[in-house]
């Protein structure tokens, strides 16, 4: 492997802070619709998959898959829509309800920690049921997502009466804002019952068992702690989503639809991971704790702090570490492109 070294300045430019996150609050053809509205939408890293052109993107490197955010007051609802790749949804704050099927009849509730992997060919929604603002992290499989977002019938329909039109190359109209549709350009329809009969359902056993990590369900890989406490090395490492590999097989079997594998990294404070390195970029997302990371094959090329919520993209070849520095147990999770992604290396 290539072992690159990396200046401060561009492994800042690939950080994305929690508290400097930039929100579109018209992302989608809901965004006007009551108990709807309200919602922030974040593009983090990768083109996004917003339907309003204005959509601030964080850092616009191809990952081979696409880092957002949803932000939801208590009680607003992200409205039934499907994806053409994996949406996966990693609970950062709040209580969400998720919701699936035709007409949103099935569901669950998640927690912070969380994750749930909703495949392809499905209508969901998720709604925050806390009291309190909530956040959701996302994984989207593809650089363009698989093309863009479906919207279940009455989710069109409903947005009519509030003004905004949803074309079909994509674009989102405001006309109470003064918008109007291009000449040739046309609103998507409404699809028929037909169409919609040709999503996929599931029950909730089934998503439950296939598709959801709760807390309860994480284990560490080969049932052990890796690395050497003495050395504040020692870190539990949950594969999360992708393929059965020689670690053992993950919480969220991959069903090749997601395209990435998605980690869990626990780490108790004074500890952290061993130096490692892999062959491409790699994205790393705090959920829980504050976190050092330093990079070079002793640290010595450089380090920064990264707090709850905070997102870095790794470049390839770089070898890291990630120690837990702050009073409480810390909680990372770790997207790396591709079914079958190369093992880090441990230097
Ligand atoms: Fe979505």
């Amino acid at each position: 492997m290539n072992i690159q070294s990396v200046s401060r300045e561009t492994m800042q430019g690939r950080l994305i802070r929690y508290n400097e996150l930039i929100p579109c609050k018209s992302a989608f053809i809901d965004a006007h619709t009551p108990n709807s509205d309200k919602k922030d939408n974040f593009c983090i890293i990768g083109p996004g998959v917003a339907e309003n052109p204005n959509q601030h993107v964080h850092l616009r490197l191809p990952h081979g898959y696409n880092i957002g955010a949803a932000g939801q007051p208590p009680h607003i609802t992200n409205s039934l829509h499907s994806h053409f790749s994996a949406e996966v949804f990693m609970v950062f704050s709040g209580t969400w309800r998720i919701f699936w099927g035709a007409q949103g009849q099935h569901e669950a509730v998640v927690k912070p920690g969380e994750v749930v992997n909703v495949p392809t060919n499905m209508f969901r929604g998720f709604q925050n049921i806390g009291d309190d603002y909530g956040m959701m992290f996302t994984v989207l499989g593809g650089d363009d997502c698989g093309g863009g977002v479906v919207w279940a019938p009455q989710v069109l329909e409903a947005a009519q009466d509030h003004g905004l039109v949803l074309l079909e190359d994509g674009t989102l109209i405001d006309t109470k804002a003064g918008e109007t549709i291009p000449a040739g350009h046309q609103p998507v329809q409404p699809m028929s019952a037909q169409e919609v009969a040709r999503f996929d359902e599931y029950s909730v056993a089934e998503m439950l068992a296939r598709f959801v990590c709760t807390t309860e369900q994480l284990r560490p890989e080969l049932g052990t702690r890796l690395g050497n406490a003495g050395l504040g090395t020692e870190y539990v490492r949950h594969h999360i989503i992708g393929p059965t590999g020689q670690s053992g097989t993950p919480v969220i079997l991959q069903d090749d639809q997601a395209g990435f594998n998605l980690y869990g990294i626990a780490a108790v404070p004074g500890q952290g991971t061993s130096v490692t390195v892999r062959g491409e970029q790699e994205v790393w997302h705090v959920s829980r704790g504050q976190w050092r990371l330093s990079w070079g094959q002793q640290g010595e090329q450089g380090s920064l702090e990264m707090g709850a919520g905070d997102v870095i993209s790794i470049p390839a070849g770089v070898p890291k570490r990630l120690e837990n520095i702050g009073p409480e147990d810390g909680f990372c999770f770790n997207v790396v492109n591709g079914v079958q992604a190369d093992e880090a290396q441990i230097l």
